[in-house]
């Protein structure tokens, strides 16, 4: 009997190269498809989620570190790095994107991101 068959939906795309990650305790903000994307260094670990806060979609990105978690430097929501959970105030979510390093490039599988244009604030 064969079983259901398994499809790998994964798209994973180039971030940076490795050397073009943040430092130690640092986040970045990127853009790859359309898709904005946080890039954190938590003690040389590596996390992405969603760059965009839901509450008034502040850049995560530009934002910074506090434990696990990075902190949104609009109104300070706090997103884990490993869940996107918010620890403050409870019940929000951002994406969490699977990474990994190739060689000398970062790769991130953005298949869960939201499909909607990033929104960027005027200068
Ligand atoms: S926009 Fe992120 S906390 Fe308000």
């Amino acid at each position: 009997m064969v079983g259901p068959e398994v499809v790998d939906l994964a798209q994973w795309v180039r971030l940076c190269g490795i050397g073009e990650v943040p430092a130690v305790g640092q986040v970045a903000e990127l853009e790859v498809g359309g898709v904005g994307i946080c890039l954190a260094n938590v003690e040389g670990e590596l996390s992405a989620v969603d760059n965009w806060c839901p509450h008034r979609r502040g850049p995560l990105g530009q934002g910074w570190l506090e434990g696990n978690a990075v902190v949104c430097p609009w109104h300070s929501w706090m997103f884990n790095l490993t869940t996107g959970e918010s620890e403050y105030p409870v019940h929000e979510k951002v994406a969490v994107f699977p990474v990994r390093v190739e060689g000398e490039d970062v790769m991130a599988d953005v298949e869960s991101a939201p499909k909607e244009k990033a929104v960027t604030t005027p200068e």
